[in-house]
């Protein structure tokens, strides 16, 4: 049994394998309406989400498969001092699958040691962000028709933003990436994404402060949300929440087919008028967001066969 918890649980094969059933999916979704009839997923969300937990429950109903969970810790029986583990261990009998979110990182992993179902890390803490992280490269795939060779602006909270951390940890595994990370000091990437990451990569990269300094270089800009759930105090979130703001005057700056990404949620980080610019993706990788699921879905399932090298 596979689990998904970290962008390396999969080889850079199988990833790009799940990309292209994610494209299939895309061009013809009739063919997989029925491919889970009779399987349950269950979403366990001990954190807020819009866009995963929904684009989870919106994959499983398009395979035909039916979705239980909850949506917060607190109307879980973790507001009675549940483990993760314990919790795990039931949802086992109720759930072919688990997408589960947490604000502790690590804690999906904990989940898939007891499990004995796939869990999905749908997002841990500060930590890492797999499946966010598969919807992004399908975006991109689709924008540039490849991965290798891309210059990529990572913009704003790279600290604490998980979807960062892990699109860092797929990219490395292509060609000839070079990335820009666009930040202010205190919300620079982690050293250990620097030195166990990037580093040994031997792919190109640079910190740099000024977003409009290096727009025309730039093939993607990765913009991001300040988490400010992960600060520790309010001052510090207020003084760094506005530290970028991609207006269409800023955007003029960068190369005709750039293309522009977001997790989601926004806050400020992207004027709203930039919406209706062609290099806008953010909303077409959010829609994204649920055929990736799906694919991700029938290979943990065992039921897309070729996807994940034989065991
Ligand atoms: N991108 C993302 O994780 O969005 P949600 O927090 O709404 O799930």
């Amino acid at each position: 049994m596979r689990h998904l918890i970290d962008p390396l649980d999969f080889t850079r094969e199988e990833t790009d394998r799940l990309l292209t059933l994610a494209e299939q999916i895309l061009a013809n979704p009739a063919d997989y309406a029925h491919a889970c009839d009779g399987k349950i997923l269950a979403t366990l969300f001990y954190e807020p989400s819009t866009r995963t937990r929904l684009s989870f429950e919106s994959a499983m109903m398009r395979l035909g498969g039916k979705v239980l969970g909850f949506s917060s810790a607190g109307s879980s029986s973790a507001s009675k001092g549940e483990s993760v583990a314990d919790t795990i261990r039931m949802i086992s009998g109720y759930a072919d699958i688990a997408a589960m979110r947490h604000f502790k990182e690590g804690a999906p992993y904990v989940a898939a040691r007891y499990s004995k179902i796939p869990v999905i890390n749908a997002g841990d803490g500060g930590h890492q962000h797999p499946t966010q992280t598969l919807a992004d490269m399908l975006t991109i795939r689709r924008k540039r028709g490849q991965i290798s060779g891309v210059t990529i602006g990572l913009c704003g909270d790279l600290k604490f933003g998980r979807t960062v951390h892990s699109l860092i940890k797929s990219l490395v595994r292509y060609e000839d990436v070079n990335f820009v990370l666009i930040s202010p000091e205190e919300l620079r990437v982690p050293s250990y994404i620097l030195k166990e990451v990037i580093e040994p990569s031997g792919h190109s990269w640079r910190e740099v402060r000024d977003m409009e300094e290096v727009m025309p270089q730039l093939d993607i800009l990765y913009m991001t949300r300040v988490q400010r759930e992960r600060f520790f105090n309010e001052e510090d979130y207020v003084r760094l929440k506005d530290s970028y703001v991609l207006t269409k005057e800023k955007l003029d700056l960068g190369k005709k087919d750039l293309a522009v990404l977001h997790p989601l949620p926004r806050v400020n980080e992207i004027a709203p008028e930039v919406d209706d610019d062609p290099r806008a993706m953010y909303f077409e990788q959010a829609r994204g967001g649920v055929f990736v699921r799906m694919a991700l879905i029938l290979t943990l399932l065992g039921l897309a066969p070729g996807v994940l090298d034989a065991e």
